[in-house]
């Protein structure tokens, strides 16, 4: 299938299957669980949407702009930051940035990125870029990390805190998934048949934690440091004395937290489960939305992700109280089927569905989506 002829993300995310060794594609498209529960139940919650549509009204003009965290967006969208990501496809990080960029929404370069901070911001300058953070053993590495983001000219901390420790993600040890991926007689037989892959593996440059380069020990040692089971809520007291700048909470996944947080100086909270890919059997962040809304009324701001597959779910979530809804697997789907015009047909996709929704519901701006707009079906 082509690219311009593909309809929806699950299309993308069809053609992406067939592009990449299938190690890759269960990485991304994996969750936690022996069935991937969290992420079930991410996308389940938004097929019982019914929107509750008003007619005749005037829908010629769509505005889907807003403000995230402080700034105008073009669309109520984020792209979320994503790990390895120049292993779905060499182009990477700085290609996600672009069409980021070209859209005119904020995109999440990840501790765990392939490209570095000051890489990132040397390619894309334009591109509004927030830094996510994780907050290792070794505290003084986070200010570092933290300065270096300062720097560079990124204007939001993203901690994240739903990874005490790594989930366990059942497709990954089945596929005997390394990273980066290793020559071994299963993956050159893998070649033959995805050989465009490997070829753009094997003739750029090499994967690594660009931004971690400078920590020591293998790729174990480094994830073992990453994911620290001892962080408290003392290390967000802690984060907000170095960082003055937006900083957001992500990975919350109850009201009491949602609240703790807001009381401990974050501007936002991401409700989010990982896309799933953590705690098993967690709560669905588009579920507990309007109860956390209700809880912070408008002190912080109040996004969302896991699971969102197409701008109808974009604005369901607006029309619950999110203030915007990030993206991780979407716009990787697009990487994984054709690079950097793969996320543009997916960032175009999402973009359109979203003014079509808003037309055929009767809403032409953002601010008019509220819980009237729609009901849950049993
Ligand atoms: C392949 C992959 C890698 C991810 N890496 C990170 C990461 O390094 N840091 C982080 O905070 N979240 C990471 N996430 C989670 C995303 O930021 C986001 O919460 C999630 O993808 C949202 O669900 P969705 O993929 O269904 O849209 C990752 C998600 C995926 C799919």
């Amino acid at each position: 299938m082509l690219l311009e002829r593909c309809a929806s993300v699950a299309d993308v995310r069809a053609m992406a299957k067939r592009r990449v060794p299938r190690a890759v594609f269960d990485y991304t498209d994996g969750a936690a669980g022996q069935d991937e529960a969290s992420l079930r139940r991410a996308r389940q919650a938004f097929a019982r949407v019914e929107f509750q549509p008003r007619v005749l009204l005037d829908v010629r003009t769509v505005d889907t702009s807003t403000t995230i965290l402080g700034e105008r967006a073009a669309l109520p969208l984020v792209f979320a930051p994503t790990g390895f990501t120049r292993m779905m496809h060499a182009a990477g990080e700085p290609a996600v940035a672009r069409v980021a960029q070209r859209l005119g929404i904020p995109y999440g370069l990840s501790t765990l990125g392939t490209t570095s901070i000051e890489d990132l911001a040397a390619a894309v300058p334009g591109a509004r870029r927030w830094f996510q953070l994780y907050l290792m053993t070794d505290r003084g590495y986070g200010v570092e990390l933290v300065d270096r983001a300062r720097a560079a000219g990124y204007d939001t901390i993203v901690l994240t805190v739903d990874t005490p420790v790594p989930g366990r993600r059942h497709r990954d040890v089945r596929n005997g998934l390394t990273i980066p991926p290793q020559l071994t007689a299963r993956t050159v037989a893998d070649m033959i048949v995805h050989p465009r892959w490997w070829m753009n593996l094997l003739t750029s440059e090499p994967l690594s934690f660009a931004t971690l380069t400078s920590t020591e020990g293998t790729v174990a040692d480094l994830i073992a440091r990453v994911f620290d089971p001892s962080i408290t809520i003392d290390d967000l007291d802690w984060l907000r004395s170095v960082w003055t700048g937006r900083l957001v909470v992500k990975g919350v996944q109850t009201v009491d937290d949602a609240v703790m947080v807001a009381d401990h100086g974050a501007d936002g909270v991401i409700l989010s489960t990982h896309g799933g890919r953590q705690l098993e059997r967690a709560p669905v962040p588009f579920e507990i939305l309007p109860r956390v809304r209700e809880a912070l009324d408008d002190r912080v701001e109040v996004l969302i992700d896991g699971g969102v597959m197409s701008g109808a779910d974009v604005v369901a979530a607006l029309c619950q109280g999110a203030t915007a809804v990030a993206v991780g697997r979407a716009y990787l789907y697009g990487l994984m089927a054709a690079g950097e015009a793969g996320v543009q047909r997916v960032g175009d996709l999402l973009a359109e569905e979203i003014v079509t929704t808003m037309q055929l519901l009767g809403r032409t701006r953002v601010a008019d989506l509220g819980t009237d707009c729609l009901r849950l079906r049993d």
